[in-house]
């Protein structure tokens, strides 16, 4: 496995190396979720293509200085969590050797963008846009594989390479699950053993909600049923039409129940298709 620190040192990596190349965007803090992308991008590759997983805390993505500091970067057990995974190189930049201190191009998607995560959080998917952009061009990937627990990112993704000609395939994995249903996130560990017992709560929710046929029903069981936990605090709930991240009013088309839920300052999301 090989290890490249910024973009010049990953181009001279992956100079002679054989394609299909798969890259898995990350932030590292490793889970089996992150571990489930790193093996789908072996099997699209094949035994000869090249695996690239890059780990880079995105600062201009968080909109918070304090968020972006407390991210966890367990760089040693990350890297070798790769390696276990079979992963060809890693790149893993510092923020300098990313970002000239007086850039100023920024990748913006002005529509799915709008409402759910990016409604409390702005200028969040420029960040991710102009990041995995980025990340596609130095890495001179084939194909890139992103996890559906962050459906508005991918579905944003996906909108950024269609109306950008980006000549990059867009894979998804399913969100990988803790046995009693909360979908696994670094954030997980900061919960208290209180609130991570009341977790599961979400997705359970979401589920017995999405089974009601109508709108409005779904949209008032699944607020009361969250609510009914004093731990937890609703930042949205929303039904939406799966492509256009835009509130329905009926079920006509494919829909998604999607939620974000603040336990303390521990802040989880989760959606289900309806
Ligand atoms: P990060 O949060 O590290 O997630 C990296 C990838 O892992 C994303 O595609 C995410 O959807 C996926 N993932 C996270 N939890 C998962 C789970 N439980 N099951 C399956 N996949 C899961 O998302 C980002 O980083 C950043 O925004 C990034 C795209 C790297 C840009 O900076």
């Amino acid at each position: 496995m090989k290890i490249a620190e910024n973009g010049s040192a990953l181009g001279d990596v992956l100079k002679h190396s054989p394609g299909p190349r798969v890259l898995v965007p990350t932030m590292g803090a490793f889970h089996p979720g992150h571990i489930s992308l790193m093996h789908k991008a072996r099997e699209i590759s094949g035994p000869e293509g090249t695996v690239v997983v890059s780990i880079f805390v995105n600062p201009i993505q968080f909109d918070r200085a304090s968020d972006l500091e407390a991210y966890p970067r367990p760089m040693e057990s990350d890297l070798a969590a790769c390696e276990a995974a079979g992963v060809d190189v890693v790149f893993t930049p510092v923020a300098d050797s990313m970002y000239f201190p007086d850039r100023s191009v920024t990748v913006t998607e002005t529509l799915l963008s709008r409402d759910l995560c990016g409604a409390a959080r702005p200028g969040h998917f420029d960040g991710v846009c102009t990041v995995v952009l980025k990340l596609f061009l130095l890495s001179g990937c084939d194909v890139a594989v992103f996890g559906e627990k962050d459906f508005q990112q991918l579905a944003i993704i996906r909108r950024m390479v269609r109306d950008l000609d980006v000549p990059v395939e867009i894979v998804s994995c399913p969100t990988m699950r803790e046995a009693d249903g909360l979908a696994m996130s670094s954030r997980n560990t900061r919960l208290t053993p209180e609130q991570r017992a009341d977790a599961p709560r979400i997705l359970r929710t979401l589920k017995a909600a999405a089974e009601l046929g109508d709108v409005e029903a779904i949209l008032a069981r699944a607020r009361e049923e969250i609510e009914a936990s004093p731990l937890a605090r609703i930042d949205y709930l929303s039904l939406v039409d799966a492509e256009t991240l835009q509130p329905v009013t009926d079920l006509v088309r494919p829909a998604v129940l999607a939620t974000a839920v603040f336990y303390g300052e521990v802040r989880l999301i989760d959606h289900v298709d309806l």
